[in-house]
């Protein structure tokens, strides 16, 4: 058959089916827009770079090729450099886990152990549970593998077992393959909560009963604000998890360097799809990563992070009681984000225009869900933006909030919303955002 394609795309009919789900998202453009200078974007979550001393990275940048440059500049192993991995049990030993060094697998940042996880778990029309709301592109990986993701319903302390256990039910009866349970249970992305440590035991519980493996995604586990959180769930659970880890928010995200800690089996095949997709993570990332452990006060440095990003959320905080006290949020205790809820009629994702043309960008709640929910929700990320920037943000958001709110009151046929007033009206911006 002779390729037709359409007008834009010559190669349209010949994608194979699973592109489908790799949709670009339809803010993309709009983020693009917010990365200007004047925009102030709590949209991404960009770890705060800065905060790392430049001169520690390019001392162990010097003294690996200095003492190990061949090394470094060569291929290495498909599973990662082995001092890499006894430092990365030294790291998961700050969570609680204890495991083997044949264990990790060390991937192009943990977004490329999701990807790996995927093409050696899922079939088409196989189910991912995740929670509601889950990571975003951790769900576009899923559906590029022509997963369903199902979500599972969550509050304050993390997914909620009794939704997971009725889930499971609903979907085994339907003849449902669920192959495993996506979770980020500290300081989530998007909703900056953590799942309680008795919950996490009886997510395990459950998985395990149900024979279904949880894969354990954590990023932000370290990066807490007040007392640590609970230990991993792998710490407790060793064959019934994959555990993901990376480097990316406690040093610096263009390593790239993550890794997966899995059972035997699992390990085994993770390493196999390695391979066939990158020959070996960068040698010279994971010996620049490996030297800067052995060296440098690493653990000061996430104590430096901490205390960054500490002081950013208390900003957002405090800029969300003064100027929406009126909405709900979460408070997260580590991490990235807060989860803001607006009005019932308010639709974050129609919002996003006229937000970013008053020079304040978020995440619309609906990208961090498979099935169209969230519309009335955002994800407020304050790791980059400086304290006072974050204030100003928030002040914006609140001038659209409000005006929305007025516009739908004028078209409203029903009786009129009340406004979202600031208890303090005479709160004005920093002076120095010019
Ligand atoms: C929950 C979660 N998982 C995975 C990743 C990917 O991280 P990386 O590939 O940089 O390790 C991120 C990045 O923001 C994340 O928030």
């Amino acid at each position: 058959m002779t390729n037709q394609g359409n007008n834009l795309d010559r190669w349209y009919d010949s994608y194979a089916q699973r592109t489908a789900g790799l949709a670009a998202s339809e803010v993309r453009a709009l983020f693009a827009v917010a990365s200007r200078p004047e925009v102030v974007s709590l949209a991404g979550g960009m770890p705060f770079v800065s905060a790392l001393p430049r001169d520690l990275v390019t001392g162990a940048m010097e003294r690996v090729m200095r003492e190990n440059g061949p090394v470094a500049l060569q291929y290495g192993s498909g599973q990662g450099a082995p001092m890499l991995r006894e430092h990365i049990l030294e790291v998961m030993a700050l969570e609680g886990i204890r495991g083997s060094v044949d264990d990790v697998v060390v991937t192009t940042g943990s977004q490329h152990a999701l990807e790996l996880v995927s093409k050696i778990f899922l079939d088409p029309g196989d189910v991912v549970l995740a929670e509601g709301p889950s990571y975003v592109t951790a769900m576009v990986v899923f559906k590029s593998f022509q997963a369903q993701v199902e979500h599972v319903a969550t509050d304050d302390d993390g997914l909620v077992p009794a939704a997971l256990r009725e889930r499971i039910a609903r979907l085994k009866a339907d003849g449902k393959r669920i192959k495993f349970l996506y979770t980020v249970p500290t300081f989530s992305n998007p909703s900056g909560v953590t799942l309680s440590w008795e919950r996490r035991l009886e997510v395990l519980e459950i998985a395990r009963s149900n024979g279904i493996l949880v894969l354990e995604d954590n990023p932000y586990g370290l990066l807490y604000f007040d007392s640590p959180p609970p230990h991993a769930m792998r710490s407790v659970e060793e064959e019934g998890v994959v555990y993901l880890g990376t480097f990316s928010k406690t040093l610096a995200p263009g390593f790239r360097v993550g890794w997966a800690l899995a059972p035997h089996a699992i390990r085994e095949k993770l390493i196999l799809a390695n391979e066939a997709a990158v020959l070996s993570p960068s040698s010279f990332t994971q010996l620049i990563i490996s030297e800067y452990l052995s060296t440098a006060d690493w653990r000061g440095q996430i104590d430096t992070f901490r205390n960054v990003y500490r002081e950013r959320r208390d900003a957002m905080l405090q800029a969300l009681g003064d100027y929406l006290p009126d909405l709900s949020w979460t408070v997260p205790h580590g991490g990235f984000y807060v989860w803001l809820k607006l009005p019932d009629n308010i639709d974050s994702k129609s919002m996003l225009p006229r937000a970013v043309k008053e020079l304040v960008a978020y995440t619309p709640g609906t990208a961090f869900y498979a099935n169209g929910d969230g519309r009335n929700f955002m994800r407020l990320a304050f790791c980059y933006p400086t304290p006072d920037f974050i204030r100003e943000g928030i002040r914006r958001l609140s001038t659209v909030i409000n005006g929305e709110l007025e516009l739908l009151n004028t078209f409203s046929q029903t009786s009129p919303l009340a406004t979202i007033r600031p208890e303090h009206n005479n709160i004005s911006p920093p002076a120095n955002l010019g």
